[in-house]
């Protein structure tokens, strides 16, 4: 064991010394009608190879689970215990003991978000911030933990005037009597900034001034690139812009070697009518071309290979949250972990790509329907031509003996055999992508690692003729749905030109 010793520390050592890989983590919401328990929580977490968690506040029973996984864990002192924590050093002590210290080193405890934009949020708490700060950090000092957890507060991007060109940003003066003492606190400590930024707000306040494309990390012509006159620097994204503005902010009230780790950023992928560039599509593209572009170590333009770790807003969509419907969008997963969009993250290594690229799955909405579910199977196994064999009885997928289990299948055969094209898991909104394998026993799905997937033939989109007939020879495999099999039967040749 001892020789083992001097290995690990050169191997700390190190890792510090050298640019350390910038990592993608989440936001963990929890305003969720259906929330799911740490438990699920922290399994979506692993299977999704996501190392880095935020939480709003320090629930027991979600650190609990965070414990010995590996997993790095920032905690919040929500807003609505900053006051108290920023007037008594006692309150401060004792949250720490409380939220902190009463999980370490189980629970890998990284970082403490003391307040969210409280200059832009709760300016009446202003005041206290940096002693919040301190007296948290006090804390950990008493406690051996500062070299290990950082302390730092979550700015808005708005608190960043002037921030294009990014070489003539700064943050709004008014905050100085703040902004200054923090900025030396994050200094003293080795801190890092926490910085929210939201290209999707930039670019729905700006009137149509900022491209769509250069929001989404789109390529843009290069006559249409955001080039800065200062500095001669290329702007081919909003996000790196905001992070080299509050850069420049910082070093025009000479703090130069204060690290940003992006809090919070993302896109909506729904909204309601006044909120049109809330779609599924944006939201793909821009967090996959996030992640990309994080992970890639690409820096900004003013500091390029310095990593901006950054945290995805957010892991869940909450559907409880307040306001347009944008507001309950902005998730990654729905509350059964199922992707709400499947990221593009082919050659961007592991995080969030776990099956999200390759490996997807289409399956019956477990609370579909059920005769909606019943002529969608009946569909999928006559005119759309998926090999329903399998699902007789004595047959290796028979069993569970139900039409939701049924139906996954069938509705996965014929995703996979459509080659998983935009359109071909949604059978009139009764299925959904996953990217857990339904596999179980001996009944090995199409699409699972290959295995005996073989049968994947058939091109025809189109309904055949004799769809009727494939269809009604289909119904035998699915009894005790029976009583409205046949009148699902007549109404088929409707059925297949509205399910495609
Ligand atoms: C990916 O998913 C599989 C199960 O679908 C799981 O066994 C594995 O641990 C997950 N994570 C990674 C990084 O592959
Ligand atoms: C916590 O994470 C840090 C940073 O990756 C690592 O150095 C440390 O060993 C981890 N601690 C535990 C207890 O896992
Ligand atoms: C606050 O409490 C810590 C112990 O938690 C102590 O080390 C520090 O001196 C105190 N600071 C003030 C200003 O009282
Ligand atoms: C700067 O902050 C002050 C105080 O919050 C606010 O009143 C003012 O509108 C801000 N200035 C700008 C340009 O946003
Ligand atoms: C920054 O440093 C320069 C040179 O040392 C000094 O002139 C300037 O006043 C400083 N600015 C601030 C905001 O402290
Ligand atoms: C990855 O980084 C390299 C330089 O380190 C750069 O040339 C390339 O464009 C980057 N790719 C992406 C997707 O950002
Ligand atoms: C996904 O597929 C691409 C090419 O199709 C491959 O390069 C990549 O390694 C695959 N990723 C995983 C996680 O299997
Ligand atoms: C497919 O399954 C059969 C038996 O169910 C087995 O004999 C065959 O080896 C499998 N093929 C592959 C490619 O796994
Ligand atoms: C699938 O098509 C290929 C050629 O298109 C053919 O050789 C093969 O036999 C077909 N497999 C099945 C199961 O129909
Ligand atoms: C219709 O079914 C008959 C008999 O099964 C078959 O010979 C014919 O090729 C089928 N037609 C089409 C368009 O699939």
């Amino acid at each position: 064991m001892d020789a083992l010793l001097p290995l690990l520390l050169v191997l700390a050592v190190s890792a510090v010394s050298a640019d350390e890989d910038a990592f993608i983590g989440v936001n963990l919401g929890t305003d969720l009608s259906d929330m799911p328990n740490p438990t699920q929580v922290v399994a979506l977490l692993k299977a999704q190879n996501i190392r880095h968690v935020r939480l709003y506040d320090a629930d027991r029973a979600m650190l609990l689970a965070l414990a010995n996984t590996g997993i790095h864990v920032t905690v919040s002192v929500p807003n609505d215990q900053l006051l108290g924590i920023g007037q008594s050093n006692a309150t401060a002590a004792n949250w720490v003991a409380r939220n902190v210290i009463a999980y370490v080193p189980a629970t890998n405890i990284t970082a403490i978000a003391v307040g969210s934009e409280v200059l832009t949020a709760l300016s009446n708490a202003a005041p206290v911030l940096v002693s919040a700060l301190n007296f948290i950090h006090s804390a950990l000092v008493a406690s051996n933990l500062d070299g290990q957890i950082k302390v730092s507060t979550p700015y808005s991007s708005s608190l960043i005037l002037d921030s294009f060109p990014p070489s003539q940003a700064f943050f709004n003066r008014s905050w100085d009597p703040v902004v200054v003492p923090l900025l030396k606190f994050l200094q003293s400590t080795g801190s890092h900034l926490m910085l929210n930024v939201y290209p999707y707000y930039d670019y729905v306040q700006s009137n149509g001034v900022i491209p769509l494309d250069y929001a989404l990390f789109r390529p843009l012509p290069a006559n249409k690139e955001a080039v800065d006159a200062n500095t001669l620097l290329h702007y081919t994204n909003v996000f790196d812009a905001i992070v080299d503005a509050a850069y420049f902010a910082m070093s025009y009230l000479n703090f130069t070697n204060v690290p940003i780790v992006v809090t919070e950023s993302g896109w909506p992928s729904k909204g309601d009518s006044s909120e049109p560039d809330a779609t599924l599509d944006n939201a793909n593209t821009y967090n996959s071309n996030l992640i990309r572009h994080v992970l890639n170590n690409t820096g900004t333009p003013k500091r390029p290979g310095i990593a901006v770790n950054t945290y995805i807003y957010e892991l869940y969509n909450e559907d409880l949250r307040p306001g347009s419907v944008s507001e309950k969008n902005w998730g990654l997963f729905d509350a059964n972990g199922v992707p709400v969009y499947i990221l593009h993250l082919t050659g961007g290594g592991t995080v969030l790509a776990n099956d999200t690229t390759n490996q997807t799955f289409c399956i019956a909405r477990p609370d579909a329907d059920k005769k909606m579910l019943q002529a969608a199977l009946d569909w999928a196994c006559g005119p759309g031509k998926v090999d329903c064999s399998t699902l007789l009885q004595g047959q290796p997928c028979y069993d569970p003996d139900t039409v939701v289990a049924h139906s996954t299948y069938a509705f996965n055969a014929y995703f996979q055999k459509m080659a998983k094209s935009p359109g071909t898991c949604d059978f009139k909104g009764v299925a959904t992508i996953t990217t857990t394998d339904p596999s179980h026993g001996s009944c090995i799905f199409p699409g699972s690692g290959g295995k005996n997937g073989t049968f994947l033939n058939g091109t025809s989109l189109a309904p055949s003729s004799n769809s009727t007939t494939d269809a009604s020879s289909c119904a035998v495999y699915f009894r005790g749905v029976g009583s409205f099999t046949t009148s699902v039967i007549s109404g088929l040749l409707l059925m297949v030109a509205v399910f495609l």
